[in-house]
């Protein structure tokens, strides 16, 4: 399974770098406001900074809701970098640019993703990931990670190539349940990655070791 963080921080992106497990990014544009990136030139140097950071996929989002709007505003998100992923959002118009960047041989990410029978539409549009919003399904008390596996499921049958890229996730544990689950790719906060560290009987254990050696040297 790949790892993405779920940022436009470039602090928490070169941290994630450098534990040598990061293999892309994801963006929104919620995400992208709260780094306090504004105005089209910003945003562009600022996608610009993320693929220079990462060799792995880059997504980012069209604001764009029209087709035509779409395919203006992703062709010039992939003229960034070849890395650039552009993210492209589960409603009518966004399959049919799916369909065109999949013409065109552009990536794309197909985001929003609430049921198994939009991403049976994503995939015969030929998006290169989906994503599932697993945390936001959570919220309403339904659960998230079956979206995930319903999804696995049907792709696997289907033989479609579409990657699964869980999104939406809020915890460790939703990373080790969406492995379990079927999906290619998980995207997160960096702390639900550092978080995967944590067990108590290694902090134990390694203060023992530590403890027997100093003994033993002293
Ligand atoms: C990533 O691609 C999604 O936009 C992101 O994971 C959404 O996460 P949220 O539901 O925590 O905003």
């Amino acid at each position: 399974m790949k790892f993405f963080v779920d940022t436009a921080d470039l602090d928490s992106i070169t941290e994630a770098k450098d534990l040598g497990i990061l293999d892309g990014v994801t963006t929104n544009p919620s995400l992208m406001a709260k780094q306090g990136i504004s105005g089209d030139k910003n945003v562009l140097d600022h996608y610009k900074k993320i693929c220079d950071l990462v060799e792995g996929d880059v997504s980012a989002e069209v604001i764009s809701t029209d087709f035509e709007g779409m395919v203006m505003e992703g062709e010039r998100l992939a003229e960034i970098a070849p890395n650039i992923v552009v993210k492209v959002p589960m409603i009518k118009e966004g399959i049919k640019a799916i369909s065109h960047f999949t013409n065109r041989g552009i990536r794309t990410n197909c985001t929003l993703v609430f049921s198994a029978g939009q991403a049976i539409l994503a995939a015969k549009a030929g998006a290169t990931y989906l994503s599932p919003f697993i945390g936001r399904v959570d919220d309403l008390n339904w659960n998230g990670m079956d979206l995930i596996h319903d999804i696995a499921e049907i792709y696997a049958i289907q033989g479609f190539d579409t990657e699964i890229l869980a999104a939406s996730v809020r915890s460790s544990l939703h990373i080790v349940q969406a492995a379990k689950s079927g999906a290619d790719v998980v995207t997160c906060p960096l702390k639900a990655i550092l978080g995967l560290l944590n067990h108590p009987l290694t902090d134990i254990g390694l203060a023992k070791f530590l403890a027997d050696h100093k003994k033993a040297n002293s």
